[in-house]
C-alpha cells in the first residue's frame, strides 16, 4: 500500500495546483460513469446513454413515483428535470427532453464537456436515429439546455425542478450536506429524485472492490482533496443526509453486490468506521435511491428502509 500512496499523494497534490490540467485530464481520460474505452463512441455509448434513460423510466415505475411497468413510464414527461453530473455530454438531457421533458439543466462541479463537435453531434444524431426522430431535431431539442458550474448560475435561472436524476455521481460528491441543503431550495416540494450511486472502489482499486475502505478516513481526505474519487458513504449515509433535508426515500434497491463469503475475507482488514459495519451492508456495492419531497403522494406512506436486507434492482437493467 505504501507505494500507492506516494502516487495518490502526489497525483492529489498535481491536481491542486493545477485545476485546469485536472479537468483536461479527466476530460482526456473520459472520466464518466461508463468508464471508457468501447462505450466511449460508436453503437455502445449510443447503448450507455439509451440505457441510462431507461433506467430512470423504469426504476420510476418501479418505485411508484410515475404510472408504467417493468419497461418503461414518462418519466421525463411534463418534468422540468436537473441532472447532476451529466459528465462529457449533454445525450440523457437531449433524450430526456426529446421524452417530453419541458426543460432540463446540468449541474456539474467539473466542466468535462467533449471539446469535439463532430464528435457530439454524431453521438446526438445517432441516437435520435435510433428512436425515429428526425436527427436535424438536435438543436431545437439542446436549446437551452445548459450545464451550470456553479450553483449560483443554476439559481439564477430562477427554475425549480420537479425531478433530479444522477448516475454515477454522488459518490464523488466531497460535501453531501451542501448538495442537499441546495437541492432543498432548487426543487418543487413535490419533487422526485432518481440516484444510481456506485459504491464500489473505482479510480484505484487494485485487488477488489472494496479495498478504497483499507484506508483510514485521514489519509484517504489526504490523497482525494482534490480529485474525484468517490466518497466511500455507504446507503446509511446517502438515507440520512437525504432525509435531514426533507427528502423520503420510497424506493432503494441494489445494482451490484459482493458476495458475503468474500466479505468475510476482508472485513477484519478495512478500517473504521467500515470494519464494524454488517457484512449484509458491506457486500452492497451500489444502488437505486429514489426519494421525493414532502408534497409528493408517497411521501406519507413512504416505510422505513431495512438497510439490513436490501432488494436486488430490478432484471434487465445496466449493473452499474
Ligand atoms: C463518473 S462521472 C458520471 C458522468 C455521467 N453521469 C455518466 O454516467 O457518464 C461523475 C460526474 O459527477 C460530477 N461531479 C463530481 N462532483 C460533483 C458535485 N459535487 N456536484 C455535481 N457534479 C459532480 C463529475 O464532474 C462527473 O461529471
Amino acid at each position: 500500500m505504501g507505494a500507492v500512496t506516494g502516487y495518490l499523494l502526489g497525483r492529489n497534490l498535481a491536481f491542486r495546483h493545477a485545476p485546469a490540467l485536472a479537468n483536461g485530464l479527466m476530460r482526456l481520460t473520459n472520466v464518466t460513469g461508463r468508464g471508457g474505452g468501447d462505450a466511449e463512441a460508436g453503437e455502445a455509448a449510443l447503448d450507455y446513454f439509451e440505457g441510462v434513460v431507461e433506467d430512470y423510466e423504469r426504476i420510476g415505475a418501479h418505485a411508484g413515483v410515475c404510472e408504467g411497468d417493468g419497461h418503461g413510464s414518462e418519466i421525463f414527461r411534463g418534468r422540468t428535470v436537473l441532472e447532476l453530473g451529466p459528465g462529457n455530454t449533454r445525450a440523457v438531457a437531449m433524450l430526456a427532453r426529446q421524452r417530453g421533458a419541458l426543460s432540463v439543466a446540468g449541474y456539474d462541479a467539473f466542466d468535462l464537456q467533449t471539446r469535439d463537435p463532430a464528435r457530439l453531434r454524431a453521438l446526438y444524431e445517432g441516437l435520435l436515429k435510433r428512436t425515429g426522430e428526425d436527427r436535424t431535431k438536435v438543436d431545437a431539442l439542446l436549446e437551452g439546455v445548459r450545464v451550470h458550474h456553479d450553483v449560483a448560475s443554476l439559481k439564477a435561472t430562477g427554475r425549480r425542478f420537479d425531478l433530479v436524476i444522477s448516475r454515477a455521481v454522488l459518490e464523488h460528491v466531497r460535501d453531501l450536506t451542501v448538495l442537499h441543503r441546495e437541492l432543498r431550495e432548487l426543487t418543487t416540494d413535490d419533487a422526485v429524485l432518481i440516484h444510481k450511486i456506485d459504491m464500489r472502489s473505482h479510480g484505484f482499486e487494485w485487488d477488489h472492490e472494496l479495498d478504497f475502505l483499507l484506508f483510514p478516513e485521514k489519509l484517504y481526505r489526504a490523497v482525494t482533496t482534490h480529485i474525484g474519487e468517490p466518497n466511500r458513504v455507504r446507503a446509511q449515509g446517502y438515507l440520512d443526509v437525504a432525509q435531514q433535508y426533507g427528502f423520503t426515500p420510497v424506493h432503494v434497491s441494489s445494482t451490484r453486490r459482493i458476495s458475503p463469503e468474500r466479505v468475510a475475507t476482508l472485513r477484519a482488514a478495512l478500517a473504521e468506521p467500515y470494519r464494524s459495519l454488517s457484512p449484509e451492508v458491506l457486500s452492497v456495492l451500489g444502488i437505486w435511491l429514489v426519494l421525493v419531497r414532502e408534497g409528493h403522494p408517497l411521501a406519507r406512506a413512504a416505510k422505513a428502509i431495512d438497510l439490513e436486507s436490501i432488494p436486488a434492482a430490478p432484471s434487465g437493467m445496466a449493473p452499474f
